[in-house]
């Protein structure tokens, strides 16, 4: 049974929560591969809120098992808090909760230390969600990291601790800030050990184990191809390869086991923290997405910056992730705005850009290439078949699907769990 990975195609924030929920339902594994605590999923389950940061958006479905791959950076703190919260809510994860005992902790330091080296680039600060997301990735790969394994030996925790945050402690000693306190940071992470303990597993083998059987399982991306670390707006990335590139890493399934890769879009573009977004709009539209979207982050609660769909990050992002079908969420939002822009393009220094430059100061001063449509004023949330839609927006949604080059499968026209249109079958062809 192939694997399906869902991953965001702009700058995160693109509805992979509600895409996840949709496609767990008939999933037995769904698991989280990259990235921490900085992802933000939400899921509306009728008068119900769902808000996940680091535990897979199928946990919300009774039947899944879930599962938080060796690439996660786990804070344990927000993850139990998270488990206590949905049993609050009735929904129970004993049994149904395995955390890779490769991941690596997110701990106190590493939250302290995305604080401080963002205040130290002053005016270039990248915006971060002060989850710790860089420290502890820099700590995995300069080969210095504290995994959950070792959480769970607190007998070699201190000796650890103490060889891996010497690094820290110079830096903080010469920013003239208070050197990490060890004793302290062991007191709070022996209790959460406990706790993380009968949750940790050799996630990798039960999930090949699960995939030679012919489980169905789902792969979930956090934040968005442009800020992958590889291929998006460097420095103004996060600190994981966020699209399906990252699923065999950071999960241990062979790259041969994915077979279907759902790329998430929004019909507009939203960014938030710093770095390039040349279709930013900052007048009387983007005031409209803003406001009709409710873009704000999910995890900090900042308004994020909103524009037009953006074709050249598209592209690229379905072209080196292996995009097989799109979603595309909240083309209700576009209702009521007279004209709607689509970047197909870049222009920089009086020449055409196709592709997204490497230096993020160029990419700052590209204006686009834009194309104009008209727009629609009708309400298209109680749209259920593509011919629902008013003829100006399916017009649009065709030209999306031929920019991207990826059928559209699925389109979202509300926030609620049942309002979208689904199109397994493609766009038909008739209207
Ligand atoms: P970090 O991942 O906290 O280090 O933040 C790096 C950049 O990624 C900042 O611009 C953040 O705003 C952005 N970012 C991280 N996670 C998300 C997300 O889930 N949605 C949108 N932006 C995010």
């Amino acid at each position: 049974m192939p694997v399906t990975c869902v991953y965001g195609m702009q700058w995160g924030d693109e509805g992979k929560g509600r895409i996840v929920d949709l496609l767990a339902a008939k999933s037995d594994f769904v698991v989280r591969y990259q990235g921490g605590a900085n992802a933000g999923h939400t899921v509306i389950v009728g008068e119900e809120k769902y808000v996940l940061h680091l535990l897979p958006s199928g946990a919300i479905q009774p039947s899944t098992t879930n599962v938080i791959g060796n690439g996660v950076v786990v804070d344990p703190w927000i993850l139990m808090d998270e488990v206590d919260h949905l049993a609050g809510r009735g929904i129970d994860l004993t049994g149904r909760l395995l955390v890779s005992d490769r991941a690596h902790v997110v701990l106190p330091h590493h939250k302290t230390m995305d604080q401080a080296l963002e205040a130290l680039r002053g005016d270039e600060a990248l915006g971060t969600t002060s989850r710790g997301i860089g420290p502890a990735y820099g700590d995995k790969f300069r080969r210095a990291g504290m995994r959950v394994a070792d959480l769970l030996k607190p007998e070699r925790y201190q000796e650890l601790l103490e060889a891996n945050t010497g690094a820290w402690n110079a830096i903080l000693d010469k920013a003239g800030l208070e050197p990490i306190d060890i004793a302290a940071v062991i007191e709070e992470t022996a209790a959460i050990g406990e706790r993380i303990r009968p949750y940790a597993a050799d996630a990798t083998g039960v999930l090949i184990e699960a995939w030679k059987a012919g489980r169905e399982i789902l792969c979930e991306g956090a934040q968005g191809f442009g800020l992958d670390v590889d291929h998006g707006s460097y420095p103004f990335v996060t600190s994981s390869t966020t699209g399906p590139a990252g699923v065999p890493a950071g999960t241990g399934l062979p790259p041969q086991a994915l077979g279907r890769v759902v790329g998430i879009v929004k019909a507009y573009t939203t960014r938030v923290g710093a770095g390039p977004f040349p279709t930013r709009d900052t007048g009387p539209a983007g005031q409209h997405l803003g406001e009709v979207g409710h873009e704000f982050g999910a995890t900090t609660g900042r308004p994020r910056d909103c524009g037009w769909f953006d074709a050249v990050l598209g592209r690229r992002a379905a072209m080196t992730q292996g995009a097989t079908a799109v979603a595309l969420m909240k083309l209700d939002v576009l209702s009521g705005l007279d004209e709607i822009k689509l970047c197909i393009a870049y222009e920089l220094d009086g020449k055409r850009v196709e592709a997204p430059p490497a230096w993020a100061g160029d990419w700052e001063r590209c204006t686009p290439v834009y194309e104009t449509h008209p727009g629609w004023s009708e309400d298209i949330s109680g749209a259920r078949r593509f011919e629902d839609l008013p003829a100006a927006a399916q017009v649009y949604v065709r030209r999306i699907q031929e920019v991207l080059e990826v059928p559209v499968e699925v389109i979202s026209v509300g926030a609620e769990r049942e309002r979208f249109i689904p199109l397994e079958q493609g766009i038909p062809v008739s209207v």
